[in-house]
């Protein structure tokens, strides 16, 4: 089968990218809103292709998820060969369980439109949880860019610097960065309260007189990262903090603080498009993930093992 590259409007740069890594040129969908807010998708013709479909589902998320599944859905009517839906970032990762009596299991709602849409494989990078794979009932390859972020703090961190996990859910990342850096890791309880609203409950480790780098799978009001920032520093590690996430959305908080104080540096991934940032005092570095998605797209479709390009289970 001849491979596609198909580029969604969610970030048609990082499509082209991996394009020139590949050397193949990106198809971009035909996408047309109709004045009450339907989507309407047209790709090219794809009879017995190998097609990869790359489409972040960052804000706007639901447009960018209705877009994805309109877009699986028109290439198996092409008559794709098949269809893998490359989800460098997989919005509604977080709602993988019912944290309270009344809620729906979104992730799991998407999970099952991207199939049913005719995916026959996905692709996703350090997603909120690496169980989202049982979401699926079609392979999942669960890739991370801890590697390409660790090389890129090696530059940024002194010996002393300490992997702080913002919370218990990024412990195994946190663990892979420390693994990766040799560094030991220090873990900050939270509770979230809202979309915006967390609160920190204990530290375990020692961060005094330390340096510290926070590691999350993603930044999106910057809470997270705000409340474990105070919390290490109360417990008197040093002010110039670097952090590090994988997806970095940058959505404006709902109050005026700054969105990340005493942070020297912050690094993210071309995961997701770029957007204005909240703070534009805050030293924001891309490191792009297109050659990792290049590379997890060229063995999928030589049939060779991804397994080095893996997240941590
Ligand atoms: C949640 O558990 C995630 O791993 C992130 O820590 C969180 O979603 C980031 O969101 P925010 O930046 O709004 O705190």
């Amino acid at each position: 089968m001849t491979l596609s590259l198909l580029s969604g409007s969610a970030h048609p740069q990082l499509g082209q990218v991996i394009g020139e890594i590949l050397g193949v040129t990106p198809t971009v969908c035909e996408v047309e809103r109709f004045p009450d807010g339907e989507l309407q998708v047209k790709v090219g013709p794809l009879q017995d292709r190998d097609v990869y479909i790359v489409q972040p589902t960052g804000p706007p998320v639901n447009d960018h998820m209705v877009e994805l599944l309109l877009s699986i859905d028109a290439c198996r009517r092409e008559n794709a060969g098949r269809i893998t839906a490359v989800i460098p970032y997989l919005g509604y990762a977080r709602q993988d369980r019912r944290t309270a009596s009344g809620q729906s299991v979104a992730a799991q709602v998407f999970a099952r439109a991207i199939t049913t849409s005719g995916a026959d494989r996905v692709v996703v990078v350090d997603p909120h949880t690496p169980t989202v794979e049982t979401l699926f009932n079609v392979p999942v390859e669960v890739l991370t860019a801890v590697p390409v972020l660790a090389t890129a703090l090696e530059e940024h961190i002194g010996e002393d610097a300490v992997i702080v996990a913002p919370d218990l859910g990024a412990v195994k990342l946190a663990e892979h960065y420390g693994s990766v850096l040799g560094r030991t890791v220090v873990i900050v309880r939270k509770t979230r309260y809202s979309g915006t609203e967390v609160n920190v409950e204990e530290v375990v480790g020692d961060v005094a007189g330390r340096h510290v780098i926070i590691v999350d799978d993603m930044i999106s009001t910057g809470a997270t990262i705000r409340a474990a920032a105070g919390a290490v520093l109360e417990r008197g590690a040093l002010p110039d903090m670097v952090v590090a996430a994988t997806h970095g959305l940058l959505v404006p908080a709902n109050n005026a603080d700054p969105v990340f104080p005493k942070i020297r540096r912050v690094l993210i991934t071309d995961s997701v498009a770029a957007r204005p940032t909240p703070d534009t005092d805050v030293p924001l570095e891309v490191v792009s993930i297109a050659p990792l998605l290049a590379d997890g797209i060229d063995r999928l479709h030589q049939g060779r093992p991804l397994d080095d390009l893996a997240m941590r289970r």
